[in-house]
């Protein structure tokens, strides 16, 4: 982890509580931070999404809140910094959960969602190229998430990402989808990952880490065992938020390093690059 990546990091974390210090629901406690973490370029989402093997940058986030079960998602979504504000838009300006592709960029610019100023020129590879390329990696790290509790219970979750490495045009990884890349339930909890979306999406990670919330596991366990399912069956690779509505979290990571932090705003603001 990277010096400023930490800042940025701490800052999130102060941001996100400021909100709900004042008051605010964990929803927007969730979107300010990862608005943040968008904005700043140090990371894999917003303005520091990787591109597209065709030269584009596609994103794709969601955002999701445990009382009602409400949530919006956005998937190849281009040209605004922000997806996770497109995200809680489609959430409480219509009554779907998921736009996608140049349609979910025109609902954002209705919107007046930020566009940001990255420019960069379409990348011309034969599809036979591209797939060459595609298949000489897969690494798949980078996304940003936050989960948090407000005070009268609950609990939400969002991520939001510019998806992996030398992804092929169009492809969606696990952030937008609800289950696998984030799930809240005021019943259960509230999951963010980050990780390999191909493999987060085949065990449906989020959602069977609240299941096993439900049946009384700790998140420290249900993660746990989640992460070591998604290894042993598909060698997976993820990290997980896990938060329950009474309080207790876990930061999990199947991967060598997760950076991620914590703070109750009271004790000490938590922010490392390795949770064993
Ligand atoms: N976890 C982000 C992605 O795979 O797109």
């Amino acid at each position: 982890m990277t010096v400023p990546q930490s800042a940025c990091l701490r800052a999130a974390l102060q941001v996100g509580y400021s909100w709900l210090d004042r008051g605010s629901s964990a929803l927007l406690a969730v979107e300010q931070a990862i608005r943040l973490l968008e904005r700043s370029g140090l990371f894999n989402a917003g303005n520091g999404s990787k591109l597209q093997l065709d030269g584009m940058r596609r994103m794709d986030a969601s955002i999701m809140e445990g009382n009602q079960l409400r949530a919006g998602a956005v998937a190849s979504i281009e040209g605004i910094v922000h997806p996770i504000t497109a995200a809680r838009l489609v959430m409480e300006e219509t009554d779907h959960v998921l736009l996608v592709g140049p349609s979910a960029t025109q609902f954002a610019e209705h919107f007046k969602v930020e566009r940001h100023r990255l420019r960069t020129p379409p990348r011309r590879l034969s599809y036979g190229a591209m797939l060459k390329l595609k298949r000489a990696t897969r690494d798949g790290h980078g996304t940003v998430g936050a989960v948090a509790l407000d005070r009268s219970g609950t609990v939400a979750a969002g991520a939001s990402t510019g998806g992996i490495d030398r992804m092929l045009p169009g492809r969606v990884g696990d952030t937008p989808i609800l289950g696998c890349g984030v799930y809240a339930d005021n019943e259960t909890g509230a999951v963010s990952m980050t990780g390999l979306g191909e493999s987060i999406i085949r065990v449906a990670v989020a959602k069977e880490i609240c299941e096993r919330l439900a049946q009384g596991t700790t998140p420290t366990t249900a993660a746990r065992l989640v992460l070591q399912k998604l290894v042993a069956r598909i060698e997976g690779s993820a990290g997980c938020l896990g938060l329950t509505p009474d309080g207790r979290f876990a930061i999990r990571h199947s991967a060598p390093h997760m950076m991620a932090g914590w703070w109750d705003g009271r004790g000490k603001l938590i922010v490392r690059d390795r949770f064993p």
